[in-house]
């Protein structure tokens, strides 16, 4: 399947998303599209993303990514809700369209908006010349070669490597230092070597559908970072295999769909370790309490998780800027095991 080639397509389709835009000696990544001088950047206050499905989810990276390493306010917004709401923007916002094939018309709608009331566009779009590449006053293009499958999958991560680049840039133009800048190049460049050891996992994952493969509802829970894999993981699941599934942010489950935990109900927790490890640990107590079996997906070596979840997928460790890159991977091969298993 188409599916399942491009999921094994990732490393490649990242290695071919930096080529060329990492700048060792500066610290800093480079993009030759963007249109805007770095003073001009420099200038930006706001940062709007906007997209759709899976788009819509790398956008939710971003926004993770930006606050994080360039301390921009940033928010994320459906295009098919932006194009007819009227936010108050300030001139200061620059406005990105997050698309894999740059021919959604929702995104292409809200881009139009945007432009029309004078703000700086940009696009981070896969495919070449696609109307909204051409509308976009400027951008990135991915080069994750050509997405057939229709879930999305190898453009996703590819979407999260750009906007990593990008927040990588917006932070040494503003107040990340050189050190900074060359340590996260240098995690950048061991990324495709991690998602390859990521699709490792392709067999575990497998048996893992087996087992869960006559469940009708999943519930995907996740925080911070890995807060933007459990939505994507939980839309692959619903988008390819039909079966009911709902991300949450972990720590929401207690304020109401905990309720719909029962045996034959999975959560699949997306927990590497890092500083919110310990809390994303007490969500899962809380649903174990309940019955609910637990599915985790935990960095190589978490002897801790063992102990208490019913099945785990390894993923290896990175630092945690870069954790979506690798957890998605499993939740990809999940969907996908789960659709085929069900015919
Ligand atoms: O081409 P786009 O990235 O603009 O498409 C947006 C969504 O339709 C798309 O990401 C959709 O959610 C995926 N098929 C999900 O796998």
């Amino acid at each position: 399947h188409y599916m399942l080639k491009e999921i094994f397509e990732q490393p490649d389709a990242i290695r071919n998303t930096m080529r060329g835009r990492l700048n060792e000696d500066e610290g800093t990544a480079v993009f030759g599209g963007l249109n805007l001088s770095p003073k001009e950047l420099r200038n930006i206050r706001r940062i709007v993303f906007t997209a759709c499905g899976t788009s819509w989810h790398s956008a939710l990276v971003g926004e993770y990514l930006f606050e994080e390493l360039a301390q921009i306010p940033v928010e994320v917004e459906y295009a098919s809700e932006l194009r007819y709401r009227n936010p108050p923007m300030s001139d200061d916002t620059l406005v990105f369209a997050i698309t894999q094939s740059g021919e959604t018309a929702d995104t292409l709608a809200a881009l139009r908006e945007m432009k029309r009331k004078g703000h700086p566009t940009l696009a981070i779009c896969n495919v070449v010349g696609s109307s909204i590449a051409q509308e976009a006053e400027g951008g990135i293009y991915l080069h994750a070669g050509p997405e057939i499958g229709v879930a999305s999958t190898k453009a996703y991560t590819s979407q999260c490597v750009a906007l990593a680049m990008l927040a990588l840039y917006f932070g040494r133009l503003r107040h990340l230092g050189y050190a900074d800048g060359r340590r996260m190049i240098e995690q950048l460049q061991a990324l495709p070597d991690k998602i390859s050891e990521a699709l490792e996992s392709n067999e575990a994952v497998r048996r893992i559908a087996e087992r869960y493969v006559e469940c009708d509802n999943f519930l995907y829970l996740g925080r911070h970072f890995n807060f933007p894999t459990a939505l994507e993981g939980a839309l692959k699941l619903k988008e390819i295999s039909y079966v009911h599934a709902e991300g949450y942010p972990a720590a929401e489950m207690k304020h109401g769909p905990i309720a719909l935990v029962d045996e034959r109900t999975p959560s699949v927790f997306v927990m590497p370790r890092g500083f919110i490890y310990d809390k994303v640990m007490s969500n899962l107590e809380e649903i174990k309490a309940r019955g609910g079996p637990v599915i985790a997906v935990a960095e190589k070596g978490d002897d801790r998780i063992r102990k208490v979840a019913d099945a785990v997928v390894e993923i290896p460790q990175v630092d945690e800027w870069l954790q979506p890159l690798v957890s998605i991977i499993p939740l990809q091969l999940l969907a996908y095991h789960i659709a085929v298993l069900r015919g």
